[in-house]
């Protein structure tokens, strides 16, 4: 699963000021993108623009001491999972398909091992020469995705014709479908999501908590919501900012997070991410228990609503897919098929949550487990970015399709 870096070499075009909203596009959506400006286009769109909205330093020249030093052109077009072109001039493309190397950004081309997506944007006649044509057919025989050019009017007064750089979201959705297959494949469909640990009070200061940070939960509901789904998160207290595009409601314990997912509308999948907690103290004190001589208080422990079965066992308005997470310290797979049984989901999604787990609580990596009724699948270590992709792509792949 990809990381999304992308390397974005824009070209000397007048629709380079589109390529600016290009980059907020992919920005919004999660992408980190280094760019390279030729000197063309620093004539239609400035370094700092374009260093202001990717947030890192902008890549111009090959001789740059500096910039060779601590990144290089190789290592630059090296550490890509894709390569945008937009806009693609006539001359870029003619300096790709005849392998120039004599700027940064050509050189860079040549030196790429990632895909290549180029977004053409030229003046009619330009596109239709003979000599663009061979370019363009012999860099898509060696693999160069396109993406546009479209009908429209030309920034040249009065014409009008084949050239028009694609809009951004039209880009953006090409970026997607080679870095995120996923992408589209829940549009009208929509997702809970519940992230995090719960806070289970014991008195106005003191609470029962776990180590849950929500990164994974997050991740699920933010890579749905790119793959076109409506999400409702229900969130427990973590320190992440509410994901772009998802409705976010807040909460603190399980019978509050309990509440939350049943006031929402129908779902079609329901992913149970959170930790929540299965105890909390059978009566919160109104005020803050004192130290004091009587020793230490004794708190008794009552069962917390089961969410995750509570929704899988629901005989009207359940979710097509129910799919829970089980976090184990032991025995992972074993707990993972007896919880699968016992709750009703469809799918478990178990990881190991112990010390010798690789610090999955809290930590960027994970290892799951897709455990079903057809058995268990076990995925190689990813970010929790990529487990949610992944996941998401699953989730699309085994609902009904929609007539
Ligand atoms: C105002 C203006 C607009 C231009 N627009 C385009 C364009 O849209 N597409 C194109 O291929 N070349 C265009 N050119 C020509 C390129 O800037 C020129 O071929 C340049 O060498 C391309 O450099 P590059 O390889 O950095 O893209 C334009 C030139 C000017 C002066």
């Amino acid at each position: 699963m990809s990381s999304s870096r992308i390397l974005l070499v824009i070209g000397g075009g007048i629709a380079a000021y589109k390529t600016l909203d290009l980059i907020r596009r992919l920005k919004e959506r999660g992408f980190s993108i280094r760019a390279i400006l030729t000197e063309a286009a620093g004539e239609f769109v400035t370094p700092l623009s374009v260093g202001t909205l990717t947030a890192e330093p902008v890549f111009r020249e090959l001789f740059d001491l500096t910039q060779e030093h601590d990144v290089g052109h190789i290592r630059l077009a090296r550490d890509a999972d894709l390569v945008v072109v937009a806009p693609a001039t006539a001359d870029l493309l003619a300096k790709m398909a005849n392998g120039l190397a004599n700027d940064l950004a050509s050189t860079a081309l040549l030196a790429a091992t990632s895909p290549v997506l180029a977004a053409p944007a030229m003046n009619p006649t330009m596109w239709a020469h003979p000599a663009t044509r061979r370019n363009v057919a012999w860099l898509e025989a060696q693999g160069v995705a396109f993406v546009g050019p479209e009908e429209g009017l030309m920034a040249e007064r009065g014409e009008s014709g084949l050239g028009r750089m694609s809009e951004p979201l039209a880009i953006v959705a090409a970026v997607e479908a080679r870095l995120r297959p996923a992408a589209g494949a829940l549009a009208g469909r929509r997702v809970l999501v519940t992230s995090g640990p719960t806070h289970e009070p014991i008195d106005p200061v003191r609470v029962i908590a776990n180590r849950s940070s929500g990164r994974q939960g997050h991740a699920i509901a933010a890579a749905a919501a790119r793959a076109g789904a409506e999400v409702i998160l229900v969130s427990g207290p973590v320190a992440l900012p509410d994901p772009a595009g998802v409705t976010t409601v807040h909460v603190e314990s399980a019978r509050e997070m309990l509440a939350a997912v049943e006031a929402a509308p129908p779902v079609d999948v329901a992913v149970f991410a959170a930790a929540v907690a299965d105890w909390r103290v059978a009566e919160d004190a109104v005020q803050k228990i004192k130290k004091g001589a009587g020793g230490p208080p004794t708190l008794t422990l009552v069962e917390n609503p089961d969410i995750l079965a509570t929704v899988a066992r629901r005989t009207e308005g359940r979710p097509e897919l129910v799919v829970g997470f089980a976090a184990e310290t032991e025995n992972v797979l074993d707990n993972a098929r007896a919880k699968l049984a016992r709750k009703g989901c469809d799918l478990i999604v178990a990881n190991d949550v112990s010390a010798g787990g690789g610090g999955v609580m809290g930590g960027a990596r994970n290892t799951v487990h897709l455990v079903g009724s057809g058995g268990v699948e076990s995925w190689e270590t990813m970010t929790k970015d990529a487990v949610a992709e992944a996941l998401v792509t699953r989730f699309a792949a085994a609902l009904r399709p929609r007539p």
